[in-house]
């Protein structure tokens, strides 16, 4: 369970709590009242004394006097009644205040960012030295993949022409982080090892080791992450996508076209 439902369920519960302790303190207070009330009043009920013949003065006790105790008189049905109804009533809207709660707070957690790590927050995806010795030349260029953030992280020696490179620091880090979801219609794209393109196995998509459309029904190349370096550690902001090179991009001779056989036939 995450830390923002376990948070959700606590404020739920802080506010079904405090609905009925209000409930409690409101007829709790209306008991008194009609306690209080019925023992002023003598329960509503008056008698008429008949005359009495006077009684001879007796001196007051000043030493000690006694204050007279009042009978309290149970409530009445009515009274009762009352109560119950009263209870009833907020009952019911207790309940209601705490449906509403719980609905109200899980709509919000859906809407809520996910600003707790993962995907969609800036991911730390390693060292700089080590990442560039594991994907560039020293590796073979073989692409690294990147669980958390859902993207494959490549080494890229290109031109940086367009706005695709431009905005996510490839050519100062030569790095490129592809986002691995296939620009067609969504599919997980693996790296075929022998031809060192992307190749989506849903309908055949290709993409050069830089991302960029190769071959098949991809209306462009893959999308990707910013890159930043945060001292020597490769930072991927993976809550900002951007928009993968159109059709017709090529900006890297080397892996301009497949270095052995395809994965996925065409
Ligand atoms: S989803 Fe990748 S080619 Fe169709």
């Amino acid at each position: 369970m995450s830390p923002g439902t376990i948070a959700l369920i606590v404020v739920a519960l802080s506010v079904a709590a405090w609905g009925l302790f209000m409930a409690n303190i409101a007829i709790r207070r209306e008991r008194k009242a009609a306690l209080a009330s019925a023992s002023g009043s003598g329960g509503g009920t008056t008698t008429v004394d008949a005359p009495k013949e006077a009684e001879p003065e007796k001196q007051p006790d000043v030493t000690v006097q006694k204050v007279p105790e009042k009978k309290k008189k149970p409530l009445t049905n009515e009274q009762l009644a009352v109560s119950r109804r009263q209870f009833l009533n907020r009952a019911w809207t207790g309940s209601f205040l705490t449906f509403l709660g719980f609905f109200g707070m899980g709509t919000l957690s859906f809407l809520w960012p996910k600003v707790l790590g993962g995907f969609g927050t800036e991911i730390n995806a390693g060292n700089y030295d080590d990442v560039l010795e594991q994907v560039g030349p020293a590796g073979g260029f073989a692409p690294l993949f990147i669980p958390e953030g859902r993207f494959w992280l490549t080494f890229y020696e290109g031109t940086g022409e367009g706005v695709a490179y431009e905005t996510t620091g490839a050519v100062d880090t030569k790095l490129v982080a592809l986002y691995r979801k296939c620009v067609h219609l969504g599919c997980s794209v693996p790296h075929c090892p022998t031809s060192s393109l992307f190749e989506c196995p849903c309908h055949g998509s290709k993409y050069r080791l830089n991302g960029e459309y190769y071959g098949g029904p991809a209306p462009r190349g893959l999308d990707r992450f910013p890159i930043v370096l945060s001292g020597s550690s490769v930072m991927v902001d993976t809550g900002t996508v951007v928009v993968g090179p159109p059709r017709g991009t090529n900006t890297w001779e080397q892996f301009a076209e497949p270095q052995g056989a395809f994965c996925v036939p065409v």
